[in-house]
């Protein structure tokens, strides 16, 4: 059995004010068996680590360096985010890969630099409209995923977390059916089997894209869908409680 996984991706959202009622609700109203992540500006990770010490509550950033340390001005290292308790990172998000220009091949980079540093990676894969419309849609998240399998060794390759994120589905209120989404997240496992069948069964491969309370519990009622990935959702606590809880 995996457990389930929900993640909270804040984006760039937050301030010291709001960050510590939101926590201080997540905490206090926290009920399930789900695991439970928030994946915060770097500014605030000392503030969760703070906040969610001593809690079931695991935290985490949205990006790390795909160098280990030196003359890189304004990035952050997997070794800093260690030091602040992070046990997550989301790479290859599809914000990053848009307005960034990330490549496969440094999202690979990142997973690797975060690997090594301890940290568990949380790996974005997802088309846009045009490569779904275009039939693409399978052939995009397989050298997506495939570019970063390829740089990882066994024990990397078990502790690493899938996120199948549809990308018209981002912030857009729509969402892929719990059928779409199954499919994708059916076909991720299956690469993941090519290289460890043990690990395949294992691995949680989660879902983003609007997911709301609304819509969370039949998208994780499919067999290969193990958790979530939320956005706008993970900002309001009832609503991320409810997602959580409906995991
Ligand atoms: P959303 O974002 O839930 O607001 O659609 C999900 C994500 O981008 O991780």
């Amino acid at each position: 059995m995996r457990r389930k996984l929900v993640v909270g991706n804040w984006k760039m959202n937050g301030s010291l004010t709001a960050n510590a009622s939101l926590l201080s609700g997540l905490v206090s109203g926290i009920t399930g068996s789900a695991e439970l992540v928030v994946c915060v500006p770097f500014p605030y990770l000392a503030q969760c680590q703070v906040a969610l010490s001593g809690s079931t509550i695991a935290w985490g950033a949205q990006d790390v360096s795909e160098h280990f340390s030196g003359a890189y001005t304004g990035e952050v290292a997997a070794s800093m985010l260690h030091d602040f308790g992070c046990r997550y990172v989301i790479l290859g998000h599809s914000e990053r890969r848009t307005f960034h220009v990330e490549t496969d091949e440094q999202v690979a980079r990142k997973v690797q630099c975060a690997s090594q540093a301890g940290l568990l990676p949380i790996v974005c894969v997802g088309e846009t409209l045009l490569e779904r419309e275009a039939g693409a849609t399978e052939a995009v998240v397989v050298r997506q995923v495939e570019t970063v399998l390829n740089v990882l060794g066994q024990d990397e390759l078990a502790n690493i977390v899938l996120a199948y994120e549809p990308v018209w589905a981002i912030g857009t209120g729509r969402t892929a059916t719990p059928a779409m989404a199954q499919e994708v997240h059916a076909l991720l496992r299956d690469r993941v089997s090519l290289r460890d069948k043990g690990v395949a069964e294992q691995i949680r491969i989660v879902y983003g894209g609007s997911m709301k309370p609304e819509n969370a519990k039949e998208l994780m009622a499919m067999p290969d869908i193990d958790g979530g990935l939320i956005g706008g959702a993970s900002l309001k606590t009832t609503d991320f409680l409810a997602i959580a809880q409906a995991a």
